[in-house]
């Protein structure tokens, strides 16, 4: 699966497998300085937003419903669904 990940003005891309890691260990994995710090869904430092594509989220305890419906996830617990995903930390 393909994920771009807008950062800063800048947009990175990688491939990932869907084996259950999230799309920020990923991008980690591939040493982008996405934001985190709890990785266990409840600070929403990871927030950012789903621009293309389809992602789940595994556990979220920081969102409010409208943010989630407006496409904000949490990208500590943000598993890809698409196969192309493309995700901002800008907006
Ligand atoms: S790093 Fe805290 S919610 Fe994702």
């Amino acid at each position: 699966m393909e994920i771009q990940l807008k950062l800063d003005g800048t947009t990175r891309s990688f491939t990932m497998q869907r084996d259950g890691t999230a799309v920020l260990d990923a991008a980690l994995s591939h040493d982008i300085d996405a934001p985190y710090s709890c990785k266990g869904g409840i600070c929403s430092t990871c927030r950012a937003k789903v621009v293309e594509g389809e992602v789940e989220m595994i556990s979220n305890h920081a969102l409010e419903d409208y943010e989630v419906r407006a496409g904000y996830v949490l990208s500590c617990q943000c598993l890809p669904l698409s196969e192309k995903v493309v995700i901002s930390y800008d907006e």
